[in-house]
């Protein structure tokens, strides 16, 4: 009997299964389960990708090719600190001259430090080299597949390491800049200030990453947050996120992330000499280590912290001022013109040097001063 009972009750409750599939089945169109928000952000993708050199499309993809590591890492190099629109010349001009790691690790310093001037952060030049070289002495000329291997690389840090694993190896790993940080402290409302935040930004923009197409997600969720989840007018109107999104249902999306208030900069002054003598300029190449690391500069006094004379005597004529702005402080620097015709004791004649190849201080310098040397 008690035997009946619960096969009876087997069978009350596997109607009552059935019951209820159905009626959610039924239900269905009107209480649909919500999609993954990284199928959402996929399906955006998919129709929203910006075109990067460094990118492959979906046809491509659809063919089961992966993305060049090599154009990868240096993309993500390029990118720190730089915008996509600043970054896509140079990328071009280094991949036609340098098409491979093989072919950069085997490039002059000085060659790679030309080509990048005008980046800026020169230690990332100094460091892609540095990389290059030990991707072919102790990797075989191929960039190590994961993370943690990447990791071991010069001047590979974790972010750059998470993006070329998962953009290149489809490792899901996490890939968190400044625009993925916007986006998370949106969607789940962070008011903590930045940069205290950044901890639980990362942590929260783990629990989003998919397992399928981890490199797709990664540039997805950056691309959605340069064009739609942009910093002071978000497009919320058309982000495939806007139903779920906490800081829009509270209408204040716009207002994050909130960041702390930065010190302020100081200003520095100094003076740079420019020398000429025919066709040649007097310049100096700097120290590898500190700021502008490795660059052609012309000879100068008093803003880098150190100490210099004006490099030969000549009748040294103070032409105006130049104004840069570094990561830590504003610059004003003051430049002088002269043709040189004795021994100078600073600096090196460098025969119609390419003003490309200067760093962006030393070219507004020279902008200045070419009027003023001409004929
Ligand atoms: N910013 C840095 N890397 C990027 C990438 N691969 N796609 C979009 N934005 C980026």
């Amino acid at each position: 009997m008690a035997t009946a009972g619960f096969a009876l009750l087997g069978h009350r409750s596997l109607a009552l299964g059935l019951l209820t599939a159905m009626v959610k089945t039924a239900l269905n169109p009107v209480f649909p389960l919500p999609d993954p928000l990284s199928s959402l952000l996929l399906d955006w993708y998919d129709r929203n990708a910006r075109v990067m050199p460094w990118r492959i499309g979906p046809a491509e993809r659809a063919r089961g090719h992966r993305p060049d590591p090599y154009r990868v890492w240096l993309s993500e190099v390029m990118l720190q600190q730089t915008t996509v629109a600043a970054v896509t010349a140079y990328f071009r001009r280094f991949t036609a001259r340098w098409p491979d790691v093989a072919a950069l690790a085997a490039a002059r310093d000085e060659e790679v430090m030309g080509e990048w001037a005008g980046l800026g952060y020169y230690a990332r030049a100094r460091n892609l080299l540095k990389c290059a070289r030990a991707v072919v002495a102790d990797h075989g000329g191929r960039f190590p597949e994961t993370r943690a291997g990447l990791l071991t690389l010069p001047g590979i840090g974790p972010y750059t390491a998470a993006a070329i694993a998962a953009i290149a190896f489809d490792e899901p790993a996490t890939v968190v800049d400044g625009n993925v940080e916007r986006v998370m402290a949106r969607m789940f409302q962070v008011e903590t200030p930045l940069p205290a935040a950044k901890p639980q930004l990362v942590a929260l923009a783990e629990t989003l990453t998919p397992a399928q197409r981890p490199g797709d997600y990664a540039q997805a969720v950056m691309d959605l947050g340069a064009t739609v989840c942009s910093p002071r007018n978000p497009a919320c109107g058309i982000c495939p996120w806007v139903s779920r999104c906490k800081a829009r249902i509270a209408g204040i999306a716009a207002t994050l992330p909130r960041k702390s208030p930065k010190p302020d900069k100081p200003i520095r002054h100094g003076q740079v000499w420019i020398g000429h003598r025919d066709t040649a300029l007097l310049l100096e190449r700097r120290p590898d280590k500190g700021l502008l690391g490795g660059m052609l500069g012309f000879p100068g006094d008093g803003w880098d912290g150190t100490v210099g004379d004006a490099p030969a005597h000549a009748p040294w004529r103070d032409i105006g001022e130049i104004r840069h702005t570094f990561t830590h402080f504003h610059l004003t620097l003051r430049v002088h013109v002269a043709r040189i015709d004795t021994n100078p004791q600073r600096g090196e004649w460098v025969s119609l040097p390419r003003p490309s190849d200067l760093p962006t201080v030393m070219r507004k310098a020279w902008d200045l001063a070419r009027d003023h040397i001409a004929g």
